[in-house]
């Protein structure tokens, strides 16, 4: 571990919903926060309610935007400790219909976000012969809904990108997990649900029923400090024998 009493923990798309919840439960657990969002209003917004937070203004999938922030953080900081990945945004499109700019954003920024963020850290980690990473998947990384082509192979993608640096880190000190969460309440869901009601015509309650909790066997969507939970734990001495895993944090799915 490094020579700070706390580490340092890098959370991408931390500005709100489960990275925000994440960012939650690592500041409760005594460590430091880097807010990386490329929201930066937001980003502020939510580094300023936490305890020991500092916000940062990166676009995951942008190499440069990336090696800077790491640049200024191991300069600020010393050391990266942890690093969650877990940026996203959503476009909903029949394959035939999928815009291929929308399709190469989904990418760029779930996929090959993920990718810049590890490529950039690991030469730190792999100096002070720890770090923990954890990428956020979802359900989604096993499984497919119509409609979600992009969001789904980049998701089942960041699965194959896991266990690629699991191997090549095994021996190092540094574990790299997945996590895959079911539906969790955040604007990500919100937005979706209001955009299916139009659709479909009907309440936000029956788009919920319908698409998102048909195949959840708690029936109820999860909290993000349920994924934060699991976060903090893929990052603990006592998760140090875990690495190259996918793990469902999603109700039973
Ligand atoms: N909400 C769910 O039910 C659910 C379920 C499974 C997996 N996930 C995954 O969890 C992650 C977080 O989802 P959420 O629901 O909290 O979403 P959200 O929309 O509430 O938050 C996503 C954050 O990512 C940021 N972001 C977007 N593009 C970025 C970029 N290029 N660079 C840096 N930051 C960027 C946004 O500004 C926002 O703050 C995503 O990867 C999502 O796919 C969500």
């Amino acid at each position: 571990m490094s020579n700070f009493k706390e580490r340092t923990v890098v959370i991408t798309g931390a500005a709100q919903g489960i990275g925000y919840g994440i960012a939650e439960a690592f500041v409760k657990n005594g460590d430091f926060v880097a807010i990386c969002d490329i929201n930066i209003e937001a980003a502020n917004h939510a580094a300023e309610k936490l305890e020991n937070a500092k916000s940062y203004q990166v676009d995951v999938s942008n190499e440069e935007s990336v090696k800077n922030f790491v640049d200024e953080l191991v300069k600020e900081r010393g050391s990266i400790d942890v690093v969650v990945n877990n940026a996203g945004i959503q476009h909903v499109d029949k394959v035939e219909d999928f815009p291929v700019d929308k399709w190469r954003l989904v990418i760029d920024i779930m996929l090959t976000g993920p990718f810049l963020m590890i490529k950039h850290t690991l030469p730190y980690m792999k100096g002070q012969s720890y770090g923990r990473i954890i990428n956020v998947s979802s359900v989604h990384g096993k499984m497919a809904s119509p409609f979600k082509s992009a969001y789904i192979s980049a998701k089942h993608g960041v699965v194959g990108l896991t266990r690629t640096v699991a191997l090549e880190t095994a021996e190092l000190g540094i574990t790299c997990n997945t996590i895959m969460p079911g539906p969790v309440r955040t604007e990500l869901i919100e937005n979706q649900v209001a955009k299916l009601a139009e659709v479909d015509g009907i309440s936000n309650q029956e788009v919920l029923d319908k698409h998102f909790l048909d195949k959840q066997p708690m029936k109820r969507l999860l909290e993000p400090s349920e994924i934060g939970a699991v976060a903090v734990f893929l990052a603990s001495e006592g998760a140090a024998a875990i690495t190259g895993d996918a793990m469902s944090v999603s109700g039973g799915i």
